[in-house]
């Protein structure tokens, strides 16, 4: 079981992350936050003022970025853990350019596939399913009504200290979507077989026994096909 890979896409506000995070830590495995990769980058272009337009500017930055993985399945850069100030309302309203060049996801990508290699990795994102893992044995697609998403982005801004209008945050949120599910390199779709999820009207633990029940079948009908 301590070997299994688990794909986990869906649009932001989802669950994906708390879901995510909290599942590697119940099956011993790592955890990687892709979207924080995407940030990351986007977060230094906005600091060394590199025009968001210039594709190839942007890809070579990224091919820079030495990501890593601490014990705690912090995602690091250089080897320091990368902090919140890639969740600022800046960089979000951002983050869906950059990450739709197909050039930049290219070198991201690989770097997501290198840090995957070992196995045993809860992955959360938006092409986790269908581009990164592909031969995941789980995938799960979590979505969630647009309010009740917005609702809770603004709770974990709030907890940053960032106070943002919920009107303002569910438009950012819809436009986020459409970027990110119209975009021409692995757009935001789940995969042929991911298991949709409907996260609305359920609390964390309650998506995560759903998720471990997959993940138990799937090592059962792998056992079995072994006898
Ligand atoms: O999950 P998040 O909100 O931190 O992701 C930030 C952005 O990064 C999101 O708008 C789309 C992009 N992203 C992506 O294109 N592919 C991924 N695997 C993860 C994130």
């Amino acid at each position: 079981m301590n070997r299994i890979n688990v794909a986990i896409d869906g649009p932001a506000g989802a669950g994906k992350s708390t879901v995510a995070k909290q599942l590697a830590q119940q099956l011993n495995l790592r955890y990687l936050d892709t979207g924080a990769m995407y940030r990351a980058l986007t977060s230094l272009a906005l600091e060394l003022q590199i025009d968001l337009e210039n594709e190839a500017a942007l890809t070579v930055l990224a091919e820079t970025l030495e990501f890593g993985l601490d014990e705690a399945s912090r995602l690091t850069l250089g080897g320091q853990a990368i902090s919140e100030e890639v969740r600022t309302p800046r960089v979000s309203q951002f983050v869906s350019l950059v990450s739709s060049y197909p050039l930049v996801r290219h070198v991201i990508v690989a770097k997501q596939r290198t840090i995957a290699l070992a196995g045993g990795i809860v992955m959360d994102g938006r092409d986790i399913g269908t581009t990164v893992m592909i031969d995941a044995p789980v995938k799960i697609y979590l979505i969630a009504d647009l309010d009740e998403r917005a609702k809770r982005r603004q709770l974990e801004l709030r907890a940053l200290g960032h106070m943002t209008e919920l009107a303002d945050l569910t438009q950012q949120m819809q436009q986020r979507d459409y970027l990110d599910s119209t975009r021409a390199t692995s757009p935001l779709r789940p995969a042929d077989d991911a298991v949709i999820i409907d996260t609305t009207e359920l609390l964390p633990h309650e998506v995560i026994d759903k998720i471990l029940e997959i993940v138990r079948s799937k090592v059962d009908d792998a056992h079995n096909a072994k006898l």
